[in-house]
């Protein structure tokens, strides 16, 4: 596996593979089995897989997160070898950012205005800035973006069809541990107990859509039902449960199964903020 660490190298291992269909993945590291899902997707549907690994400073709003976002770059490294991985780009702060660390101004119409773009200004400005450049510099013809970031798809999805970036952006579904905890780097800074209460976020929600009856259940009384549950255990405190439409990403006004819609969470979990969704119908 080759490790590029500057845009020469980045430039030269390009022009080795002109003709082979480049998978990119980019990633902040710390990776997990959920990370390494989306390498296998794109190393299903293209000839080389290139990973980033990179922890962007201008998509996080909380300077502890980010001081505190974990690193394990050796087990990385292997992990990445250990499966195929074709190259893995490790650039730094002046790679990306040449004119100083700023974001980008994006219209997302509206795709940002609730659930994650309401509680963490500058996120997705800060992120689609960072992938927009990984997208000039690595120019790839796939890019791999997990479902577990539905919001982050989303937004992604717009700004390549709003731009005409030339990449096909592949959704990867969320994986999950043996007890329905969503993978996330951040699952590595639970305490044990706090590990084991968090899998009730998926607990709930997936319990809460096989009993939805859906001539008796409103939107209020299905999101007040899951706030009230997974408030009672007693390392969760909720940020927001959202019932939204699939494409639009607007909370429903009520249940509609003509069009696809999802149930979205945040929860605090002791000193970690936790999210997920899952399709309502
Ligand atoms: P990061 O949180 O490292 O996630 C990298 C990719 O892995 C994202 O597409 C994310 O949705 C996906 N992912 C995370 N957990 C997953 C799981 N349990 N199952 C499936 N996919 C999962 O998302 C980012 O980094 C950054 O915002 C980034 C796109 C790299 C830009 O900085």
């Amino acid at each position: 596996m080759k490790h590029i660490r500057s845009i020469e190298e980045l430039a030269r291992w390009k022009s080795e593979g002109r003709e082979k269909k480049l998978g990119f993945v980019p990633t902040m590291g710390a990776l997990h089995k959920g990370h390494l899902s989306l390498v296998q997707l794109s190393q299903e549907k293209c000839d080389r897989t290139l990973v980033s690994i990179y922890v962007n400073p201008t998509q996080f709003n909380n300077k502890e997160d980010f001081a505190k976002y974990p690193s394990t770059l050796e087990a990385d490294l292997s992990a990445l070898e250990a499966m195929g991985c074709d190259a893995v780009f490790l650039p730094d702060a002046e790679m990306l950012y040449p004119e100083g660390l700023k974001s980008r101004r994006f219209d997302f119409e509206g795709l940002d205005r609730h659930m994650e773009g309401a509680g963490r200004p500058g996120h997705f400005e800060g992120m689609a800035t960072v992938v927009t450049r990984f997208f000039a510099l690595i120019e790839p013809d796939v890019a791999v973006f997990g479902e577990k970031d539905y919001q982050q798809l989303s937004i992604i999805r717009h700004v390549v069809a709003k731009e005409n970036w030339p990449v096909e952006i592949l959704p990867g579904p969320i994986f999950r541990e043996a007890d329905g905890l969503a993978m996330s780097s951040r699952n590595m800074r639970l305490l044990p107990h706090e590990r084991k209460e968090s899998a009730q976020i998926y607990a709930v929600l997936s319990r809460a859509i096989s009993t939805l009856d859906l001539e008796k259940t409103t939107r209020k009384t299905f999101e007040k039902a899951c706030i009230k549950a997974l408030d009672a255990v007693p390392s969760i405190r909720v940020e927001y449960v959202s019932c939204c439409d699939a494409a639009t990403l607007q909370p429903l006004d009520e249940f509609n199964t003509s069009r696809p819609a999802r149930v979205f969470a945040a929860v605090q979990c002791g000193k970690v903020r936790l999210i997920d969704n899952l399709p309502l119908f």
